[in-house]
C-alpha cells in the first residue's frame, strides 16, 4: 500500500479524530487493514506479554447493532454536564471548537453504521478490581497499539476517530461479536475508512506551558 508522503512529525501532527472526511462509500481491502495491525504490534506491552486482540468488524448487520449501541450512550451522553458542548463555556475560542466538535460528534452519530470498518481493540482480563498501578499497566497494555494503528492508517490514507460511546454497553456488544466479556474488555472502538483528501492540519492546543512541570508540580 502507497504512504502518503509525510514527515514523521506531519504524521504525529496529523493524525486526527476523522469523522465528516470519512468516505463511507470505499471499502477498504483487509491487506492494508493486517499492514496497519503488524505496526501496531510493535508497541510496549506490560512484560511483553501481547495479550492484545482487534477485532475488525466488516459485516454490516454487527455494526448496525454497535451503532445502535453507540446511539444510546450518545443519547445519555448528550443530557451529561460533561458534554462537549457544554465545556469552555467561558473561552469563547475554546467554545467554538467545542461546538465544532459536537457537531461532527453528531454526524458520526448518524452514519456509523455506514463507516465500512470497525475496529474494536481487546486486551485479556478486566479491569474491575485491578489497583490502579495494574490498571495503567493493562490499560497501557492496548491503547499505545491502537494508536499506532491510527498513525499507521493516516500514513495510508486511511482515517480514523477514537471512540468510546459504545463501552457504556460492552457487555452488549461482547454478545453482539462473542468476546467473552468476562476474560476480555475492549479498550475503544474505531470507525476506520479511507478518508476525503489526505490533506490534514495540527489542531490549536492548549500551549505546553500550561502543562509542563520541571523538576516538580
Ligand atoms: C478516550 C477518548 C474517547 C473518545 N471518545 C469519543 C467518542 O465516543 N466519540 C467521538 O466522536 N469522539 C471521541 N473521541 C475523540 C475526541 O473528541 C477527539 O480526540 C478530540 O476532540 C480532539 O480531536 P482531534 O483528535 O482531532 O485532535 C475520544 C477521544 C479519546 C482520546
Amino acid at each position: 500500500m502507497p504512504l502518503l508522503h509525510l514527515t514523521s512529525d506531519e504524521l504525529l501532527t496529523t493524525t486526527r479524530t476523522v469523522r465528516k472526511r470519512l468516505d463511507l462509500s470505499r471499502p477498504v481491502e483487509p491487506e492494508v487493514l493486517k499492514e496497519c495491525l503488524e505496526i501496531a504490534l510493535q508497541a510496549p506491552s506490560g512484560s511483553n506479554r501481547q495479550d492484545w486482540h482487534f477485532l475488525v468488524i466488516r459485516d454490516e448487520s454487527r455494526r448496525r447493532a454497535l451503532a445502535e449501541l453507540y446511539w444510546r450512550s450518545y443519547q445519555q451522553y448528550l443530557a451529561s454536564p460533561g458534554a462537549v458542548n457544554k465545556l469552555f463555556a467561558d473561552d469563547p475560542q475554546r467554545y467554538l471548537t467545542q461546538q465544532r466538535i459536537m457537531n461532527s460528534t453528531a454526524y458520526l452519530v448518524e452514519h456509523i453504521h455506514n463507516v465500512p470498518v470497525h475496529l474494536i481493540p481487546c486486551v485479556n482480563g478486566r479491569m474491575e478490581g485491578l489497583s490502579s498501578g495494574d490498571q495503567a499497566s493493562r490499560w497501557a497494555s492496548i491503547l499505545p497499539a491502537t494508536w499506532s494503528f491510527m498513525l499507521a492508517a493516516r500514513a495510508r490514507g486511511l482515517g480514523a476517530a477514537w471512540t468510546t460511546f459504545h463501552l457504556d454497553y460492552e457487555e452488549e456488544a461482547a454478545e453482539i461479536l462473542g468476546i467473552p466479556y468476562h476474560q476480555v474488555t475492549q479498550a475503544a472502538l474505531l470507525p476506520v475508512a479511507y478518508t476525503l483528501g489526505t490533506n490534514f492540519k495540527p489542531a490549536p492546543r492548549a500551549s505546553v506551558e500550561n502543562v509542563i512541570h520541571w523538576d516538580q508540580w
